[in-house]
C-alpha cells in the first residue's frame, strides 16, 4: 500500500496582520493543541524565486517502523518534543486515511531555518500537501488548513497563494478556524516586498513558547486581538481597493502593535535589533521626504525586516537602506502561489526504489 514518493515546493507566507496568541482551553478552545488564534491575521505568500522555497518530498511505506524527518540533510530527531507536536499534524491525515503506516519526509529550506523568515509555514504546509496527495486523501484545502494549522499555526496560510486571511473562528474544535485565499497572487501586479536579513541566528525564544508567556502574562495583549481583528478588516477593504496608503500604514501599526505586546511580557521578549531600530527609522525618514508611504516594514519573530511598497519604489528603499549598517543581505519578492506538485522523478528528494533520501 502507498509507497509513492510525492514532492512538493511550497513558500513562505508574511503576515501583515500578525498572529500572536492562541486561544487557551475553554469556551471557545477544547484543546490549546488544536492551535486556535485569539484573532484572524492576513498574509501574503512570498515568491523570492529559488531562494525561500521549501522543497518536500514524503512517502508512506510498511518497511518503515517509525516517522522519519530529515531537514536540510539532516536526521531530526523524532522525540523533540516540538517535531512532535508539528507531527501531529500528520498524525491527523493518517486517522482520515484510515492508516497507522509511517512516512519518511525529507525537506530542505533554500533560506535560514528559525531565523524570523517563516520556515515553519512553508515547510508545514509542504509536508502537509504532499502527505495529503502520498495518502491519495481527497479532501478540501479549507480542510487541509485546518489540519496544517494544528502544526503550525501560521502554516495554514502557505496553503494559498497570493493574499490570504486567516479567520479565527469561533468553534472550540476549530472547523472554522481555516484559511482561505481572497485574492491570487496576481491580482495586485506590482507589489514587492524587500527582505533585509539582518541576522541568520536562530531565535532564543521559539514563537511557540514566545505566544504563550505574552498571553500569559502581557496587560498591553488584553486589547490586541480586537485591534488585529479590526487592522484584518480595514487592511481587506484596502487591498480591495489597491489603496497602497492605508495598506502601508496598517501594515506598519500592526507589527509594532505586536512588538509592543512581545516587549510587555514577562520576562520581555525582544526579538527587533539595534540593526531592525534602523531600519525602521529610514523607512519612516524616506517616507516622510516623499510626502507619502513608499515602504512599510515588518518584523515577525526576529529581526529581519520585510519593506512592503510598490514595484517603482524598490530602487529608492534599496538606496535608503543603503545607509543602515550592518544588513546581511536583501532579497527581493513578489507575492507568489501556493504549493506546487512536481511531477517530475527528478525532483524528488527520496529514492523511489530504495526509499531512503537522496544522497
Ligand atoms: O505559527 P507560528 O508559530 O509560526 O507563529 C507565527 C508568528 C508570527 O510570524 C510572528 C506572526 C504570523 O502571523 O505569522
Amino acid at each position: 500500500m502507498f509507497d509513492k514518493v510525492i514532492t512538493v515546493n511550497a513558500r513562505p507566507n508574511l503576515a501583515l496582520v500578525k498572529y500572536w496568541g492562541k486561544r487557551r482551553q475553554g469556551e471557545d478552545c477544547q484543546d490549546p493543541a488544536l492551535n486556535l488564534p485569539q484573532n484572524s491575521s492576513f498574509s501574503i505568500t512570498l515568491d523570492a524565486g529559488n531562494e525561500l522555497l521549501t522543497k518536500t518530498s514524503v512517502v508512506f511505506s510498511e518497511k518503515f517502523e517509525e516517522d522519519m524527518f530529515y531537514l536540510n540533510g539532516k536526521k531530526q530527531d523524532m522525540n523533540d518534543p516540538e517535531l512532535q507536536e508539528r507531527f501531529l499534524a500528520l498524525e491527523k491525515l493518517r486517522k482520515l486515511a484510515r492508516t497507522k503506516t509511517k512516512a519518511l519526509v525529507v525537506s530542505n529550506n533554500s533560506f535560514p531555518t528559525a531565523s524570523g523568515l517563516a520556515s515553519s509555514a512553508s515547510g508545514l504546509s509542504a509536508m502537509i500537501f504532499a502527505a495529503s496527495k502520498a495518502l491519495g486523501l481527497e479532501i478540501s484545502m479549507e480542510k487541509l488548513s485546518e489540519i496544517t494549522r494544528i502544526g503550525s499555526g501560521s502554516a495554514c496560510r502557505s496553503l494559498f497563494g497570493g493574499f490570504v486571511v486567516w479567520d479565527r473562528g469561533e468553534k472550540p474544535d476549530g472547523s472554522d478556524s481555516v484559511a482561505r485565499q481572497i485574492f491570487d497572487e496576481n491580482y495586485w501586479s506590482d507589489l514587492r516586498i524587500v527582505i533585509c536579513l539582518t541576522t541568520q541566528e536562530k531565535k532564543k525564544v521559539s514563537s511557540r513558547s514566545g505566544m504563550k508567556q505574552t498571553v500569559a502574562t502581557s496587560n498591553l495583549y488584553k486589547v490586541r486581538p480586537a485591534i488585529a481583528e479590526e487592522n484584518v478588516r480595514s487592511i481587506e477593504s484596502a487591498a480591495k481597493k489597491k489603496d497602497f496608503e492605508t495598506f502601508g500604514k496598517i501594515i506598519m501599526t500592526d507589527a509594532m502593535n505586536m512588538h509592543a505586546t512581545m516587549m510587555d511580557t514577562r520576562p520581555p521578549i525582544i526579538y527587533i535589533n539595534d540593526i531592525s531600530k534602523e531600519i525602521i527609522y529610514a523607512v519612516e525618514e524616506l517616507n516622510e521626504e516623499e510626502g507619502r508611504i513608499v515602504g512599510a516594514y515588518t518584523f515577525d519573530a526576529g529581526p529581519n525586516a520585510c519593506i512592503i511598497c510598490l514595484e517603482k519604489d524598490v530602487n529608492k528603499i534599496i538606496r535608503k537602506l543603503e545607509s543602515v549598517e550592518g544588513i546581511r543581505n536583501v532579497m527581493k519578492a513578489k507575492v507568489g502561489k501556493g504549493p506546487e506538485l512536481l511531477s517530475d522523478d527528478q525532483n524528488s528528494l527520496i529514492d523511489m526504489k530504495e526509499l531512503v533520501p537522496v544522497s
